[in-house]
């Protein structure tokens, strides 16, 4: 049974929310621990429900390092398969991240990319926008930031408690679903090459990330692994993507072989598949960030794939 660690710092609706799921059977999992960073009301919740919970304080160590390690000692411990931030007021350390990348979700009161930080609903509903709603992400380096999983909207009414009242009800479902979601896990992993392997980058250097080679080594499933410039070897010249064709710097024009190795790709895997891609942020081909061949022939190709690059995770 999948392993759930909750992190909050205040009242604890969610992490409530969280356990009534479980307990009627809504998600398969359990949870083992609760981690605060103060005395907060959900600690309560967790000794009603027979939760082990820990209080991990950044004032009661010495340094930073300290009190990170103390996180990894605890979350050690419990070997989550999923963190679950609930109204946790804190930056998860990066440190933390390398160990459990895309591993760890936060829900945000408002429709990312709006409104990130603190207040959400509140500055939403001043704004009189006529919606806001509930994100939940997977958790990165900036602030309310990550991959997003599952979104909804709230209309903004004029009442700013029965607004505030309505965007918690959304997320006490929404959270449920996007756990849920998350277990289930994708059917297969796509990932560009140069981030796992060396020897694929035009000049033959590594651009290795431990992220994604630590989401690969743990997925259970099938990882694809492509580039779409493999066939013309290492050293080979660089190239951009201008005017939906990629070029090398020296000119030639390679759009059509490449395109023709992304189909024959793609063709290979089920267009009906839940699907994660981990692409090369800035490529002509792959390329998430300036959309390149690759990504744009994912998102066209499949319905159900989340596309990531390897700096957003
Ligand atoms: C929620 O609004 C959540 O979206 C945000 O913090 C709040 C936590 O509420 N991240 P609770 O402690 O779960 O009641």
């Amino acid at each position: 049974m999948k392993n759930l660690v909750v992190f909050a710092s205040g009242r604890g609706s969610n992490f409530n929310a969280i356990i009534n799921a479980i307990n009627e059977g809504k998600i398969n999992a359990k949870i083992s621990a609760l981690i605060t960073d103060k005395i907060c009301p959900a600690i309560q919740i967790s000794k009603e429900n027979n939760v082990d919970y820990k209080i991990v304080k950044p004032k009661d160590f010495q340094d930073k390092d300290s009190y990170i390690n103390e996180l990894i000692k605890n979350l050690d411990v419990y070997k989550p398969d999923l963190i679950i931030l609930a109204g946790y007021m804190r930056i998860i350390p990066s440190q933390i991240l390398d160990i459990y990348p895309m591993k760890i979700i936060n829900i945000h009161p408002s429709l990312l990319p709006s409104y990130p930080g603190m207040d959400s609903i509140k500055r939403a509903w001043e704004d009189r926008a006529t919606y806001s709603g509930v994100t939940v992400h997977y958790v990165n380096d900036g602030i309310d930031q990550g991959p997003i999983i599952i979104q909804e909207k709230v209309k903004i009414c004029d009442d700013l408690g029965k607004f505030e009242e309505a965007i918690h009800k959304v997320e006490h479902n929404i959270y449920i679903d996007a756990i849920n979601k998350v277990l289930k896990s994708f059917d297969f992993v796509i990932v560009s090459n140069c981030l796992i392997e060396d020897g694929y980058r035009y000049n033959n250097e590594s651009k290795i990330s431990k992220r994604v080679k630590k989401i690969i080594n743990d997925f259970e499933g099938k990882v694809y692994k492509f580039c779409p410039e493999a066939f013309l070897g290492v050293p080979r010249k660089p190239m951009d993507y201008i005017n939906n064709r990629i070029i090398s710097i020296d000119g030639v024009d390679f759009t059509d072989e490449i395109k023709n190795n992304i189909e024959a790709f793609i063709g290979k895997i089920d267009p009906c598949s839940n699907i994660l891609a981990i692409l090369k942020e800035n490529s002509p081909s792959c390329g998430v960030k300036k959309i390149g061949l690759f990504t744009k022939s994912i998102k066209e190709k499949f319905k159900n794939v989340l596309i990531v690059s390897e700096r957003e995770i």
